[in-house]
């Protein structure tokens, strides 16, 4: 073997070492920066409409009825099937039409409750109320704004909604991402 093919083979030698080395430094750091970003990977199934019951199961007279929304999630390792991701109050406004508004109170996220007697929501934690259609329903609730109202529709006989969390503690409706 000449001088010159040692030589040149020990340069190949150094340039994959290097190649590998390189290769196995970037996984990591994509792994890193996949972990950073995965909140922004946690997008359930906010933007895309969810079925949520049959609208035999609203009652005709409007009262409002609360059911858990249930959809599959995926984060950046995982899909997970039929987890609850939220709830919502459905009523009836019409024969073939619901309103769906968020559990969630605008205050500080506590879920409400639906008071049946009164046909007001009440929220157990600082006793803000809202009427019937989730506007606010006393002054001196402390919610900054009325409870957030969801996009639903009937298909078929099912009410499928789009489910969205908000910012608590704001008055105007701002998307959770
Ligand atoms: S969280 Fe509902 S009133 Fe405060």
């Amino acid at each position: 073997m000449t001088g010159a093919t040692s030589g040149r083979r020990g340069f190949l030698k150094k340039a994959v070492a290097l190649v590998v080395g390189a290769i196995a430094g970037i996984v990591p750091a994509l792994a890193g920066l996949m972990v950073l970003l995965d909140p922004l990977r946690h997008k359930a199934a906010a933007g895309s409409a969810v079925k949520v019951t049959t609208l035999d199961a609203l009652p005709p007279d409007g009262v409002p009825r609360r059911f858990s929304v249930v959809a599959d999630r995926t984060d950046a390792w995982n899909k997970y099937l039929n987890v609850p991701i939220g709830a919502v109050y459905l009523r009836r406004t019409g024969a073939d039409q619901v309103e769906a508004l968020n559990v969630v109170c605008p205050h500080a996220g506590c879920f409400v409750d639906f008071n049946s007697d009164g046909g007001k929501f009440h929220c157990p934690c600082h006793n803000s109320t809202f009427t019937v259609d989730g506007k606010i329903d006393s002054p001196t609730s402390p919610a900054p704004r009325g409870l957030d109202s969801l996009q639903a529709e009937v298909r078929n006989g099912e009410v499928w909604v789009v489910f969205q969390n908000f910012k608590a503690g704001q008055k105007e409706k701002v998307p959770v991402a």
